[in-house]
């Protein structure tokens, strides 16, 4: 896209390319159970969330010190802003390196200082999400938030990833109330291939300002005209549904539709990496495959910063 646009769904560790993988497995001497590049290419075909989610985590075991996570974060920006990304608030899955024995201060070094020269270097500012394992306990996520936060390290806000059915957003309301105590901004996943009723939680019990994904919302009714309502931003990932099967195809996505009907959706890659490409090749594929408009694009492009967490002064400044 070449509006100026935010990013707003972005894994970090869903950035890294298949040749990135195999570089920062040669660096650190790690030994990838693929035979090359292409071999690695050939199993990004998914049937759903949690196939994807099995080699997501166990690339990550190419990712050892803060130099890797600087570089992946790095990548990731010029990469952004090259398609026309002007800010970007990013996901980050601390646990996921916790529970392969990385240093929580690694990623953090790593990640945050890639971000801090972000601005000068690629002319993207930036904020950091730090988003926990839904598959893991609350307990666990709430010992996470408060060592990040002891750490000082800057954060703008929480939210919640990994493997969604069977863990509904209720189970994390003690980590938002923390996290909202502390100013921090809240946002979750729901609705990608949960039911309608874990919207309704992330809204009701985590009171998040935002939802990732959401696309499911269309099942209820009541559900769209509360979002509507309320104009509480989805953050879409077109790509990322119809590689992990939530949608059959780009031409079946309900993207225009949600527009219709008046809701504050935006589009985002997600894991760029894994699902077939950056912001600007979903917007790109999304606006073929459904006839979008360009007033369409521009209210997509001007809803991506109306939803972020910018203040007033730098989204005038974007708009
Ligand atoms: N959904 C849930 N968890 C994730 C995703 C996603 O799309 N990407 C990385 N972790
Ligand atoms: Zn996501």
């Amino acid at each position: 896209m070449t509006l100026p646009c935010a990013e707003l769904h972005l894994h970090l560790e869903g950035t890294l390319e298949p040749e990135t993988i195999f570089a920062l497995a040669e660096r650190n001497r790690v030994t990838l159970p693929y035979a090359d590049v292409a071999d690695l290419a050939r199993r990004y075909d998914f049937t759903d969330l949690q196939s994807f989610l099995d080699l997501y985590y166990a690339n990550m075991a190419t990712l050892r010190t803060a130099e890797d996570f600087a570089d992946m974060t790095t990548a990731y920006l010029a990469r952004a802003a090259a398609g026309g990304v002007r800010h970007a608030e990013v996901f980050l899955d601390p646990q996921a390196h916790l529970d392969r024995g990385i240093a929580l201060e690694t990623v953090l070094e790593g990640v945050s200082t890639a971000l801090a020269s972000s601005e000068r270097e690629h002319g993207v500012s930036t904020g950091l999400l730090i988003a926990f394992l839904r598959d893991l306990d609350a307990e666990y996520a709430l010992r996470t938030l408060d060592r990040i936060l002891a750490l000082g390290t800057p954060i703008l806000g929480i939210g919640l990833d990994s493997a969604e059915v069977g863990h509904p957003p209720s189970k994390f309301a003690a980590v938002y109330d923390r996290a909202r105590a502390e100013g921090l901004h809240c946002v979750a996943h729901a609705g990608e291939e949960g039911p309608p009723s874990y919207i309704w939680e992330a809204l009701d019990v985590l009171r998040v300002e935002r939802v990732d994904h959401g696309v499911r919302c269309l099942e209820d009714d009541r559900l769209v005209d509360r979002l509507v309502a309320e104009r509480i931003p989805l953050t879409v990932c077109p790509l990322s549904n119809v590689r992990l099967r939530v949608v059959p195809d780009l031409a079946a996505h309900p993207l225009r539709e949600m527009l219709r009907r008046g809701l504050h959706v935006t589009v985002n890659s997600d894991d760029p990496a894994y699902f077939g490409g950056y912001l600007d090749d979903n917007v790109g594929a999304t606006a073929r495959a459904l006839d979008l408009t360009p007033a369409d694009l521009r209210e997509l492009a001007e809803n991506s910063i109306e939803a972020s967490f910018l203040d007033r002064t730098r989204k005038n400044d974007l708009l």
